[in-house]
């Protein structure tokens, strides 16, 4: 497929449909969440190709530690493996890595791999990638409130906007739901005033080039 002339600066994605693509397969919902991980590495390196400048995932949602702790507890394992297993070839491939979302509550193990990825690839400018983790788009406005009030500082639109966790990112342009659900689910909430909606049916560890080459064609027309 021809790529469009109007490509997204930025991307945004809600990755769902992993539970579902396991059930189909009678496997645990964990082994829909390990392919999940394998579409995203697809996807971090298909907006490379394509040249945008940012792509942001929600990984794990403040309203994920509702899931059974089995879940939870797998979710944040596979989170552990891909910081030790993939930082290195994302390093290599010049992307820079940001974690967005709370961290007070996440394990010592996780916060230190947040920090040990974001260091080690600060300097990179192919892609950004933003994985929200811990993350909620209320969480957001909330910090970003309390950030100024701390600083004293008055509460406008440009001074919240400048204190969001994207703060060191455009907007997104466009954001994609896999998995038929027609929802934002607390994702973006102050960011997504004027992105383009973009959902399909496809099962998120299905989703690869193809198909987004699909969604950027409907962003483009
Ligand atoms: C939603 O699918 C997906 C998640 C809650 C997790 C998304 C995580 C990944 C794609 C892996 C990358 C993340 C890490 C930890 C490195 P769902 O479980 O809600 O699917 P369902 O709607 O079919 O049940």
């Amino acid at each position: 497929m021809a790529l469009p002339a109007v490509v997204p600066r930025h991307i945004a994605i809600v990755m769902d449909g992993n539970g579902r693509w396991a059930s189909k397969r009678f496997l645990p919902r964990i082994a829909g969440h390990q392919q999940g991980v394998e579409a995203l590495k697809r996807i971090v390196r298909a907006c490379a190709k394509h040249k945008i400048a940012v792509l942001t995932v929600f990984a794990f949602s403040s309203e994920n530690w509702s899931r059974p702790a089995e879940e939870v507890s797998g979710l944040m394992e596979l989170l552990a493996m891909a910081l030790s297993k993939e930082v290195s070839q994302l390093k290599r491939d010049g992307v820079q890595l940001h974690f967005v979302g709370a961290r007070e509550t996440l394990s010592d193990r996780v916060k230190h791999g947040f920090d040990s990825a974001e260091a080690s690839t600060a300097e990179n400018n192919t892609l950004v990638l933003n994985v929200c983790f811990n993350y909620g788009g209320r969480w957001d406005m909330v910090q970003a409130a309390k950030r100024l009030v701390h600083a004293g500082l008055a509460i406008n639109e440009d001074s919240l906007a400048r204190s969001m966790a994207l703060a060191h990112c455009p907007d997104p342009d466009l954001i994609i739901r896999t998995g038929g659900e027609t929802r934002i689910s607390n994702f973006l909430l102050w960011q997504a005033a004027y992105s383009e909606l973009y959902f399909c049916d496809v099962l998120w560890p299905d989703f690869d080039e193809g198909e987004l080459d699909i969604a950027l064609q409907a962003y483009a027309s």
